[in-house]
């Protein structure tokens, strides 16, 4: 359906319904149900129908979000066992012409979402899809005049729109909260629990625009809310961020122009908000070789203070290396923001990063490019995901997806910890009040005195929550987990080591472990595997 947007129609329904005073309930009542971000104790939650939620997500390929790609789509999505679909919405279909808003790809999305029982992640691609302008409609691609490209410190024009211009951030907000009025309105029930504004927001090959109005923005004084914010003296960004100044520069304003999409949106329709970062390299990252502008950890505060009508500074995750991927953990991490993986590979060595996210507090966790059109985003030319290539991340998610909410409630009370294997230290320790957690890696199943040697591939992960004291909860893969007082003198006993699954909160219970299935502690194969288990010492 293509329709002129005046007001989102349920404006216009609560407009009348105010005046019949029922309105002013229903709006509390939607309120009450809202997905949104919950911070409690220094801990996030992302609170879906009342209660925390569990994100087990999977985006799909870049133009898989057509209609006539669906059928493609969900067949992945069932093997994976996610329970939310991370999708693509395009500016170029959504206004094909300035002001005409066609919100029918949104309802077939949403439609058949529903169907398939799972929440969507809707993605604008808007001003910036990896940095570029590709997803805007023609008349924008088409009007440099209005709309400008950024201008390289060489003079030749660059892929990328500036963000500077009134008429780009004016075309791309009215478009976003026309596509927010037209979501509110055909989503009560808020099958959509989040929104990404832009994708990979800022500049490949260009530290910053270098036009005259860029130019003279960038001579002058560094605005008094950023030097406050980042408790600096004033000046000229040159003499406030030096050899950063580039950087800073252009992360501010693609920062400020991201922020007042999101705060246009959040307006018609407050639903949670993040924006994604093409990663900058981890140490001393020289400018001009990465995105720049982008939420990289490198300007993660210049964001912060930006862009507050962003919930979220996410990284997408495509490096496998153990250390350079908890390290990304690490920053993104910050008490200001909470954990999401929104993007990372879908090769096997990601797989177990899912239990270093939750280890690190994620509300979700999503790899990229979960279909079945056979595109696959990778390097050196991997076969067409299919069922097989899937399995490694559906094993996460069949051990999780029936206890989501569980896990999300634990984390949310700091009761969770996790892991993932790293291919150099097999041992892993997590501290919990009167029990030390011990996750191993490459132990042989049967047996013990053993010095653990990893797997063959590092595949390994394990979650640990403590559900009273004396009693965990445990699940892992490819991995031996066992406990040790943490008072001195002691001896673990296992009392009772129960496999079982939750289903709609409620635990039932499957069969008792024990002989060889407990005397050289619990050892998880690539069995879906969850265990209550009840400790004492002797
Ligand atoms: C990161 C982007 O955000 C995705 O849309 C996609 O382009 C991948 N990179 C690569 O396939």
């Amino acid at each position: 359906m293509i329709r002129k947007f005046i007001l989102p129609p349920a404006s216009i329904v609560c407009l009348f319904a105010l005046l019949a005073s029922g309105c002013l309930h229903a709006q509390a009542a939607a309120h009450s149900t809202m997905p949104r971000i919950e911070k409690r104790d220094g801990r996030y939650a992302l609170i879906v129908d009342g209660a925390p939620y569990l994100m087990l997500g999977a985006q799909i390929n870049n133009s898989s979000a057509w209609p006539a790609m669906l059928p493609q789509v969900w067949p992945a999505i069932a093997d994976l066992h996610a329970n939310t679909v991370e999708m693509p919405i395009y500016w170029e279909q959504f206004e094909p012409t300035q002001g005409h808003f066609d919100d029918s790809v949104l309802l077939t999305l949403l439609e058949q979402a529903r169907q398939h029982k799972v929440h969507l992640v809707l993605l604008w691609f808007g001003t910036w899809k990896n940095g570029s302008p590709h997803y805007t409609p023609s008349w924008i691609k088409l009007d440099d005049a209005r709309y400008p490209l950024m201008i390289g410190s060489d003079g030749r024009t660059v892929d990328s729109l500036s963000p500077l211009f009134p008429a780009t951030l004016d075309a791309d907000r009215t478009a976003f909260a026309a596509f927010m009025g037209d979501l509110k309105a055909a989503d009560p029930q808020h099958t959509a629990i989040m929104v990404q504004v832009e994708n990979e927001s800022g500049t490949w090959g260009c530290v910053r625009d270098f036009s005259p109005t860029a130019q003279k923005l960038f001579d002058g004084p560094v605005p008094a809310d950023l030097i406050a914010g980042l408790h600096k003296q004033p000046g000229t960004w040159q003499q406030v961020f030096a050899d950063q100044a580039d950087v800073a520069f252009h992360a501010w304003n693609v920062a400020r122009f991201v922020g007042q999409v999101a705060a246009a949106g959040k307006a018609v329709y407050a639903l949670p908000m993040y924006a994604n970062a093409a990663l900058a390299p981890l140490d001393n990252p020289k400018p001009g070789t990465y995105e720049s502008g982008g939420p990289t950890h490198n300007v993660l505060d210049i964001w912060k203070i930006a862009a507050p009508a962003v919930d979220i500074l996410a990284p997408d995750i495509y490096t496998p290396a153990y250390r350079a991927y908890i390290r990304y953990l690490d920053l993104y991490g910050r008490p200001d923001n909470p954990m999401f993986v929104p993007e990372t590979g879908n090769q096997p060595p990601y797989a177990r990063y899912f239990f270093a996210a939750l280890g690190h507090g994620a509300i979700g966790f999503s790899p990229f490019g979960m279909d079945f059109t056979r595109y696959r985003n990778d390097p050196v030319g991997a076969p067409a995901l299919d069922k097989d290539a899937l399995a490694p991340f559906a094993l996460n998610y069949q051990i999780a997806g029936p206890m989501d909410r569980e896990l999300a409630q634990l984390s949310f009370e700091g009761k969770l910890k996790a892991v993932s294997e790293s291919p150099t230290d097999h041992r892993q320790t997590l501290d919990f009040d009167a029990w030390q957690a011990v996750v191993s890696y490459g132990m042989p199943q049967f047996g013990s005195g053993r010095e653990p040697a990893g797997n063959v591939l590092p595949d390994g992960g394990a979650l640990i929550a403590e559900l009273a004291p004396n009693e965990f909860l445990v699940a892992a893969i490819h991995a031996r987990v066992d406990f040790t007082p943490q008072q001195t003198g002691k001896q673990r006993q296992f009392v009772r080591v129960e496999q079982g699954f939750y289903h709609n909160g409620i635990w039932h219970f499957e069969r008792i472990w024990n002989g060889d299935q407990t005397d050289y502690g619990l050892n998880f194969t690539s069995a879906p595997q969850v265990l209550r288990v009840t400790l004492a010492t002797y």
